[in-house]
């Protein structure tokens, strides 16, 4: 019963903060610098300032969409280590989530207007997975972070190349998503049917049309 309260709880809280635009506070654990900090604003045009700006949302949006999904998926797993883990693995997200948001600003524009879809649906999507047991919830998990790992090679072949601050932060997220799946795959991840990985590749290409524009 007080699991299912707190459970409740952290749901609220998480669409409280998010409604309220109030997602910079300092509950991830380790809250690192942004990577981009040291680096020189790079000379853009505005047609490069508008590219890398629809670029960084879609990555905002994917951060988004990350922590929705895992704390869904946190709250539905039965191994208290792997529920552990995912709550670790949202909170990481979270600092993807305020690098992105400021380089967005600095580049003169602002964050998908479709937040509250990404994250419910993504929410809902956590607690779909979840259900099928912790193997299952580890595998789609491992799967997603791969998708994310191609999906920031992609966005480094079209960051303009002078976008060295997006640049860092993209480069950063990799390395972290990666050890996200490395970390599901190693707490014993199943691997997930072909045709399910195909469903969530369309499913975050309507999330990527959509969030580069809007
Ligand atoms: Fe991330
Ligand atoms: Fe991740």
């Amino acid at each position: 019963m007080s699991r299912n309260y707190t459970n409740i709880d952290r749901a609220i809280s998480f669409f409280d903060k998010l409604l309220k635009n109030n997602n910079k506070n300092t509950c991830s654990t380790y809250f690192r610098s942004n990577p981009a900090e040291d680096l020189l604003d790079s000379s853009l045009s505005d047609s490069e300032k508008k590219h890398s700006a629809g670029l960084m949302r879609v990555n905002h949006a994917g951060e988004i969409a990350a922590q929705a999904l895992y704390k869904a998926q946190a709250m539905v797993a039965r191994d208290a280590y792997i529920r552990q883990e995912m709550r670790q693995s949202a909170d990481e997200e979270q600092d993807h989530l305020y690098w992105c948001e400021s380089r967005i600003h600095e580049l003169g524009s602002h964050t998908s207007i479709f937040e509250p879809v990404w994250a419910t649906g993504s929410f809902a999507i956590g607690l779909f997975a979840g259900s099928f047991g912790d193997k299952w919830n580890l595998g789609f998990l491992a799967e997603t972070e791969h998708q994310v790992v191609e999906h920031l090679n992609e966005h480094l072949s079209q960051l303009p190349v002078n976008d060295h601050r997006s640049r860092a932060i993209v480069e950063q997220m990799k390395i972290d998503e990666a050890a996200h799946a490395a970390l599901a795959e190693n707490a014993g991840a199943y691997e997930l049917p072909q045709t399910a990985k195909k469903l969530m590749n369309l499913t975050s290409l309507v999330m990527k049309k959509t969030a580069y524009y809007w």
